[in-house]
């Protein structure tokens, strides 16, 4: 693999700063900063937008002998849309489920609003929990409840409202996502489009603060999915939502994101706004940014000596 050397660029436009590393040089600067710029609107009484509520520091993963991710440090601000992009295989979906602790790591911290999950066990971590939502690659409805028992089930689960109120949430959120009316219907009776918006509004049931999606584009068509990125924007704007997106598409990346970190060898090799990403000339970024087939990003992902795997074949 090519290697990159450690550099900065800073845009003329927003002051950004994209650090890129040498993935094979543990001793490369991390970057620790919060990339998008704060800004002064408040939530939550004293707690400005742009702060950061999400900072991971660290992190390292292995499965069997093989580090997934390694040195992985950023901050998430407040009611923003972070953004990571990588090649697929990469670790984007371990890291999310590292960050909303389904995955303890071998090493670092995930911390929120600095209470560190990565030492909570199960009972601990659930008051945090209620604190996101999170939108599966998959959509995860279950196929034997219609579509506003989907909705209902977090409420169901985590409050002890009656059903009327249930039935009326489930509503609301419902109309959020542009599908009140549907709540009969069961997910084999929906679009791939619909089923994500079920999702997303199951994932919105319980008010989060942070939402977590994990490729919420893939296996949809070109217009659905923008759809589907405009809602996403839409929501973290009217409800103040901070969402953390793991896509593979850069153009949706660039749509979305107040900040894009890029994920690949198993580290953080980029982050920044969006247009440091659109500017950089970075062969890596690039290929990225265009979709390119050839280029630094390899194609041979096989970690074993390939002769020696075939010899140890009996
Ligand atoms: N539970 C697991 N056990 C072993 N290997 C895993 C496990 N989960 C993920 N991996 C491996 O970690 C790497 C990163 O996977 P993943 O996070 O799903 O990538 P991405 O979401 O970027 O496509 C892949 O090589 C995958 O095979
Ligand atoms: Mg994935």
């Amino acid at each position: 693999m090519m290697s990159i050397a450690s550099r900065c660029v800073e845009t003329e436009s927003s002051h950004v700063l994209i650090m890129i590393m040498n993935p094979n040089n543990p001793r490369s600067p991390i970057p620790s900063e919060h990339i998008a710029p704060p800004t002064s609107a408040p939530i939550d009484g004293n707690r400005p937008c742009g702060e950061s509520i999400i900072t991971v520091a660290g992190l390292m993963i292995k499965f069997g002998p093989r580090t997934v991710l390694n040195s992985i440090t950023f901050s998430v601000p407040r009611c923003k849309t972070t953004v990571i992009i990588g090649a697929s295989g990469c670790g984007k979906s371990t890291l999310l489920k590292l960050m909303v602790g389904y995955l303890k790591p071998d090493a670092g911290q995930i911390l929120y609003d600095g209470a560190d999950i990565t030492t909570m066990d199960d009972d601990q971590l659930d008051p945090v929990r209620k604190r996101f939502g999170i939108l599966f690659q998959n959509g995860a409805l279950f196929n034997s409840m219609t579509v506003g028992e989907n909705v209902a089930l977090p409420l169901v689960e985590h409050t002890n409202l009656d059903s009327k109120i249930i039935r009326m949430i489930v509503k609301m959120k419902l109309e959020l996502v542009g599908l009140r009316g549907f709540e009969d219907l069961k997910p084999a009776q929906i679009s791939g489009g619909m089923k994500k918006r079920v999702g997303l509004a199951r994932a919105i049931a319980l008010d989060p603060e942070i939402v977590y999606y994990d490729e919420p584009s893939a296996g949809l068509d070109p217009i659905t999915a923008a759809v589907i990125d405009d809602l996403m924007v839409d929501l973290s704007h009217k409800l103040n939502i901070t969402s953390v997106v793991v896509t593979h598409h850069m153009d949706s990346a660039f749509k979305i994101a107040d900040n894009i970190i890029m994920l690949h060898g198993g580290r953080i090799i980029a982050q920044g706004a969006p247009d440091a990403f659109r500017r950089s000339a970075d062969p890596l970024i690039r290929q990225f940014v265009e979709g390119l087939a050839d280029g630094p990003v390899p194609f041979q992902m096989s970690a074993d000596d390939y002769i020696q795997d075939l010899l140890q074949v009996n």
